[in-house]
């Protein structure tokens, strides 16, 4: 029998795709390590009472751009990552992470891509009145949302809806989706 993937997850927020990856019973890899670049994320928490080692990588702590990524690869490689799934990670990937991970980094992002790309992509299609949203699940490059798509699922924005009911619908979609996609990637399926 083959070794089982391994994978990290990269959050910077809340962490309930983080925690929805986790809980997926069938997953394909193994997630063995959470990298968050904000300290005081929820995600951190989560992480910790799931026993999933956490690499908090600081800006701050490091001269440029460069180094602060191949801080983070070194974390990566030190723990054998193969793949790594943004999950709310609000950094765009530099040239040192997309070489050293090449084909191997996914972003999940909440619209139908390429409408609404980077911040508030809920509450943009809310107050532009669309009557659809959605997820997309997409390979990242070095431009914001803007990678070769793997998969994408629409949501009907409601005339019932509020910005916290929509929100809430897409999560829903976001956290059946993400690890239907990851299990894809890893037994085979998509490639960029
Ligand atoms: C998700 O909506 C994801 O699509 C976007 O950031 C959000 C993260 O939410 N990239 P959470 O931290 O997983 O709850």
């Amino acid at each position: 029998m083959s070794e089982r993937k391994r994978a990290a997850v990269f959050a910077s927020g809340t962490g309930s795709n983080f925690e929805a990856i986790m809980k997926q019973d069938d997953l394909a890899c193994d997630i063995v390590l959470l990298v968050c670049d904000q300290p005081d994320a929820k995600v951190i928490e989560k992480a910790e009472n799931l026993g999933v080692k956490v690499f908090v990588a600081n800006r701050k702590a490091y001269e440029s751009k460069v180094a602060f990524e191949q801080g983070i690869v070194d974390a990566l490689k030190a723990t054998d990552v193969e793949w790594i799934f943004l999950a709310g990670y609000m950094r765009i990937a530099g040239e040192t992470l997309l070489q050293a991970y090449e084909g191997k980094i996914v972003n999940i992002h909440p619209s139908l891509l390429p409408k609404y790309p980077g911040l508030d992509a809920i509450g943009q299609a809310f107050r532009a009145n669309d009557t659809k949203s959605g997820v997309t699940v997409h390979f990242v490059d070095e431009g914001i949302d803007t990678g070769p798509i793997i998969a994408q699922e629409a949501v009907d924005i409601l005339p019932t809806d509020t910005m916290e009911t929509l929100q809430q619908r897409i999560q829903a979609v976001e956290h059946k989706l993400y690890p239907t996609v990851i299990n894809q990637l890893i037994n085979g399926g998509a490639t960029s």
